[in-house]
């Protein structure tokens, strides 16, 4: 009797472990069963059905095994030998209305992997997930074995929402074509469908206009400065050679927009007007009030921020809505764009477009009186119009920032709510589409660890938060919400791998909210996948944050008494620290409650182990800035 009760519980032990896969997103349904299928150079793709872009996605599926040291081959085989080892995939010949266009349905068995779909879409997440079912070493280009075991199971899987979008902006810096891919790829893993491509700013125009060559000529460069982005960096010299930039051609943009599509993402493409335009100015000073000469910002100070939110250029970057050139410009622009990007939507920015060069021009001012325009909130709901009216006539949707709102929206433009979810309640109340990203859930360019040792810049979003985003608000109807993205700014990301470390894992939140069902959103799952994927992330040699492992210190000061606080949400860990400067911290005290610090010069050193072993990065912060963060 007691043997029995042992062997039920390592029985029920061996289910419970079997029962884990570590997808993310986590599909709706998945569902362990017997056997395992052995992936090994008897292993084929079988295609079967005769579709030549579900060829290219098979074909580049069959890659990735290659690279990992697998010799898979290829087959395109309508009625295939059921005897074979293959993967196999199919679109389904009855179209299955539970799982819609991206849906796939997904099953392991010992002799086949079966995947099928209503759609290329569908075959491809599905192809994805099975990606996440291989071993981790199947992530590296030296991966030694070329076989793999993939467990038996059953998967259903959609998605919630039809616009899982991560937006990159290329303009504060610029990323060659290659890097724009390895960031396309790396979505695509995570079936993310949209990559919004923030190509002006600023600080550099990156898409090439043949009909207004100057803005890749003049706007694409600027003069290459170190230091912190608008603040240290010093203005351009005058006569100084601008040697920092890029800018796509026209056949690179295609080449990008066609690698993103065999790989189930469409390009949203913003041309941010009528403010960050500096970079388009330097081009073209003609369109704007002052038409003074400038340059391309290197990320010198621009502008002076105030406690209330607004803000006043110091250098105007504002076309001017009341010029008709203004017009012939966007409709030069916006012919080239729409011609490139298949895509239903351009996007035109519309944020943070300063008023005051505006507000002080004599022929805005007779302009907005001839015209009726009462401030020039509705001025720049003037321009918007206008500017729906261009793309619209390309064929294509408009969507913009939520300041496109201000003054009326054009009728058939679309909202990207960021300054938080109050636009994007507003619009959908009158009906119109949104797509939710506010800075409060999905700013992945705010810190997410320890100001410590993060690269600074003036706002945080620790993994958590971006966990807790919901984008359909309480009241809203859900069939406005077309879904939502974060956004990766680049003014403190000078690099494609530290572009990844800002995006992972909380684009995993991002998607897990996008993809999963709500109702089964769960932290400590979610979490415990997340820690399976840095272990692919490193097998894969790129670069992903685990400042989710770091203690979160929190420090309070009452009485003349200055306490610290150390917390993570990571199960299964513990923290030790020191606050006598030594190292290791390990063997030091363990974190069980709060304790406090003395007025000096040592330092609190912190770190989370578990069974021994380090997670996450030491955390060193001298006293006197903890003194500093406890007012
Ligand atoms: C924005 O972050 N200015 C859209």
């Amino acid at each position: 009797m007691r043997n029995c009760f042992f062997l039920i519980i390592i029985l029920l032990g061996v289910l419970t472990v079997k029962a884990q896969h570590n997808i993310i997103p986590a599909p709706v349904s998945f569902q362990n069963t017997n056997g395992m299928f052995m992936l090994d150079n008897q292993t084929s793709v079988d295609l079967r059905t005769n579709n030549p872009a579900l060829r290219k996605m098979a074909e580049n599926f069959q890659m990735f095994l290659k690279n990992a040291g697998t010799n898979i081959n290829f087959k395109s085989v309508p009625n295939p030998d059921r005897s074979n080892k293959a993967i196999i995939l199919d679109l389904l010949k009855t179209k299955d209305v539970t799982i819609g266009d991206e849906g796939y349905l997904l099953e392991v068995n010992e002799n086949t992997i079966e995947i099928l779909a209503n759609t290329n879409s569908g075959i491809f997440n599905g192809l994805q997930t099975l990606r996440q079912m291989l071993p981790r070493d199947f992530e590296s280009k030296d991966h030694p074995m070329g076989i793999g075991m993939v467990m038996g199971c059953k998967i259903k899987d959609y998605p919630r929402f039809g616009w899982r979008g991560l937006m990159f902006d290329v303009s504060r810096h610029f990323f060659t074509v290659d890097e724009v891919k390895s960031y396309i790829d790396k979505m695509a893993q995570y079936k993310f469908n949209v990559f919004h491509w923030h190509l002006t700013d600023d600080e550099g125009w990156r898409i090439e206009i043949k009909s207004l060559p100057k803005l890749t000529e003049i706007g694409a460069w600027r003069v290459e400065r170190y230091g912190r982005f608008g603040d240290t960096r010093p203005q351009p010299k005058e006569g100084e050679k601008a040697t920092y930039g890029g800018f796509y051609t026209q056949e690179q943009i295609k080449d990008v927009v066609k690698y993103a599509a065999e790989r189930n993402i469409t390009i949203v493409p913003e041309i941010d007007i009528p403010g960050h335009s500096m970079a388009a100015l330097a081009a073209y000073p003609e369109l704007s009030t002052l038409k003074k000469p400038t340059s391309v910002n290197p990320g010198a100070k621009f502008a002076e921020w105030f406690a209330n939110g607004t803000f006043e250029m110091l250098i105007e970057n504002t076309l001017n809505p009341s010029d008709e050139k203004v017009y012939d410009f966007v409709n030069k622009v916006m012919t080239e764009v729409a011609a490139l990007f298949p895509g239903q939507y351009i996007h035109m920015g519309g944020d943070e477009s300063y008023h005051g060069f505006w507000e002080r021009d004599a022929s805005v001012k007779e302009f907005m009186k001839k015209n009726n325009i009462k401030d020039t909130h509705e001025l720049q709901s003037y321009f918007v119009k206008r500017v729906e009216k261009i793309v619209s006539s390309k064929g294509k949707k408009l969507i913009g920032w939520d300041e496109i709102l201000e003054g009326g929206l054009a009728p058939g433009a679309a909202v990207m709510s960021w300054r938080g979810m109050k636009g994007g309640i507003e619009a959908a109340k009158m009906g119109v589409p949104v797509v939710m990203t506010p800075t409060t859930y999905a700013y992945i360019d705010y810190t997410q660890g320890d100001k410590s040792v993060e690269n600074p810049i003036y706002a945080d979003l620790s993994l958590e938060k971006t966990f807790e985003f919901e984008p359909v608000p309480e009241g809203v109807d859900a069939k406005y919400i077309l879904g939502g993205q974060a956004n990766l700014w680049t003014e403190v990301v000078p690099s494609l791998q530290f572009a990844f470390y800002m995006t992972y894992p909380r684009a995993f939140s991002t998607i897990e909210t996008l993809w999963s069902p709500k109702e089964a959103k769960n932290w400590n799952g979610f979490v415990n996948r997340t820690e399976a994927h840095f272990y692919r992330f490193d097998a894969a040699k790129t670069n992903i944050s685990r400042a989710v492992y770091e203690p979160i210190v929190k420090v309070k000061k009452d009485l003349g008494k200055i306490t610290v606080e150390l917390t993570n949400n990571v199960p299964n860990t513990e923290i030790y620290y020191s606050i006598d400067n030594t190292y290791p911290v390990n063997y030091s005290k363990k974190y069980t409650s709060a304790f406090e610090v003395q007025d000096g010069n040592l330092n609190l050193r912190a770190q989370t182990f578990r069974n021994g072993q380090s997670l996450g990065r030491e955390l060193i912060i001298p006293f006197t800035e903890l003194a500093k963060r406890a007012k």
